[in-house]
């Protein structure tokens, strides 16, 4: 799968440790940023990863912010997507199969290494259940046409 991937500065050597592991595990990576650990305005980056993922570039994106907050509010603003800030594994696994989470925020300030890369491997392995959690995510896209 090709993922679209950013962080802040503060998310920046996470975000290097994640782009690794995808290439790893055979996953094609769009790094959109940023390239250092100077600061930068995480909005920034949310918005280009999630560009990508509405465009079907990307079939998922993964944020990396200090805390994964500002990343996962700033990526929901957009319309389409469904942004999951994770802390644990089995987080990471019911956002994909009860929300279809279709960006990963993660906290490099909340988080090692070792929990970042596991839960970046259970959110991509893991699918969306469908069936009555089909009809919350339609319900979810109505309150994003109500807004317009
Ligand atoms: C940057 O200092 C920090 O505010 C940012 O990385 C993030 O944690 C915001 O939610």
């Amino acid at each position: 799968m090709e993922i679209a991937l950013g962080a802040d500065h503060a998310g920046f050597h996470l975000k290097e440790e994640i782009k690794g592991e995808l290439q790893r595990l055979g996953h094609g990576v769009r790094d959109l940023g940023t390239d250092s650990d100077e600061s930068v305005d995480y909005p920034d980056y949310a918005a280009r990863v999630c560009r990508l993922v509405t465009g079907g570039q990307a079939g998922r994106g993964i944020l990396v912010c200090g805390t994964g907050v500002g990343m996962s509010v700033a990526a929901n603003k957009l319309p389409g997507i469904r942004a999951a800030n994770v802390c644990s594994e089995a987080a990471a696994r019911l956002s994909r199969e009860h929300n279809d989470a279709n960006v990963l925020t993660l906290g490099a300030r909340l988080l090692d290494e070792h929990q970042a890369l596991g839960i970046v491997q259970v959110w991509l392995e893991t699918g969306f259940l469908g069936g009555h959690h089909q009809r919350r995510i339609e319900k979810i896209a109505e309150l994003e046409r109500k807004q317009e």
